[in-house]
């Protein structure tokens, strides 16, 4: 029968199979495939397990921290965290084209993890153990997608790691691969990953990058992440967490509107609330939340945000829109 403590004890055994007394290395991107993935493997193989997180510094607020102290508190992995923040604006600075901002994004994720995971190599060679096993959260409807097929170093386009190069060759540890993702959630429960992660919405690797419609800068994201938070804080007081798909926050960076706030005239920024309810993100509806909640979002937003005097909702479906805005 099908509990999530078998499964976690058929996937440790063959994972302690598979690897070994090989080093294995794991990307964190603070999502809930690879944060299971990673504490399966962690807890089948211990300290033979290396992750990195790249902070970008696209993400949310309070999402690093889950990474480098919750996660690694409730799961004891060795993490190597790499500050990316101050590359990832300075290669964003003044870019307002989405495909851009996506494949600048992209690429200098690759570049970081790459030189990570060759550090962390380097050091496990040292040690007579080489790095030979990247972990994906490769997971069943993926793995259906892609057309069945098992690999080696490359890696799925649509997770945040792009291909690696040649000459990191890695041989893959898919852990998940038989799962769907509400058995995933199970199995993170099992093994004690934190809430917060375990019940994650989705969230785009290009992060709140593609979430500012206008150039990116650290005081636009500072907006944003305010603004989103208590997005999220309302959402998750109404109990509104389960039926949503998710709900981006975009910040129109480059609209201004006369607003009035406290004593006098503003000219600040809108922002668009997006709540989604969807099965599998390839189409979507809005999501009808309740007239209250959104009233305590837009004015929580107005009071505690100065930049911003408007919150817009969006209500349209997809298609034609896409969830994101780029
Ligand atoms: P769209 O905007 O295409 O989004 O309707 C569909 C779902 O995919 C997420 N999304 C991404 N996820 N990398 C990701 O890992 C990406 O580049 C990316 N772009 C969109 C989006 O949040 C939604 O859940």
């Amino acid at each position: 029968t099908w509990t999530s403590e078998n499964v976690v004890d058929d996937l440790v055994a063959s994972i302690r199979e598979q690897v070994g007394d090989a080093s294995v290395i794991c990307g964190l991107s603070g999502g809930v495939d690879s944060s299971v993935a990673a504490a399966l493997v962690q807890r089948a193989i211990g300290d033979q397990l290396t992750c990195v997180f790249v902070d970008h510094g696209l993400l949310r607020q309070g999402e690093a921290e889950q990474v480098e102290k919750d996660f690694v508190a409730a799961t004891g992995v060795d993490l190597v965290v790499v500050d990316a923040q101050q590359r990832f604006l300075d290669a964003l600075a003044g870019v307002t084209d989405p495909e851009t901002k996506r494949k600048i994004i992209g690429r200098e994720f690759i570049r970081v993890f790459e030189q990570a995971a060759r550090d962390v190599a380097g050091t496990a060679d040292a040690d007579g153990h080489p790095v030979k096993f990247l972990v994906q959260g490769t997971l069943y409807p993926d793995v259906v997608e892609s057309g069945g097929g098992s690999g080696t170093a490359n890696i799925k386009s649509h997770h945040n790691v792009g291909g690696l190069p040649d000459d990191l060759q890695f041989s893959l540890i898919e852990p998940l691969r038989q799962l769907f993702k509400d058995e995933v959630r199970q199995v993170g429960l099992e093994l004690g990953v934190p809430e917060e992660i375990v019940w994650r919405q989705p969230f785009p690797g290009p992060g709140l990058g593609i979430r500012i419609i206008g150039a990116v800068d650290a005081e636009r994201l500072d907006i944003l992440r305010r603004a989103d938070a208590i997005a999220r804080e309302e959402l998750t007081r109404a109990g509104l967490d389960r039926d949503i798909w998710q709900c981006p926050v975009v910040l129109l960076a480059d609209v201004r509107s006369v607003g009035v706030q406290g004593d006098g005239r503003t000219y600040g920024h809108p922002v668009v609330l997006r709540p989604v309810s969807s099965e599998d993100a390839m189409t979507a509806d809005w999501s009808r939340v309740p007239y209250d909640v959104l009233a305590r979002i837009s004015n929580r937003i107005t009071n505690e945000v100065e930049e911003i005097n408007r919150v817009a909702l969006d209500v349209t479906s997809k298609p034609p829109g896409t969830i994101e805005w780029e």
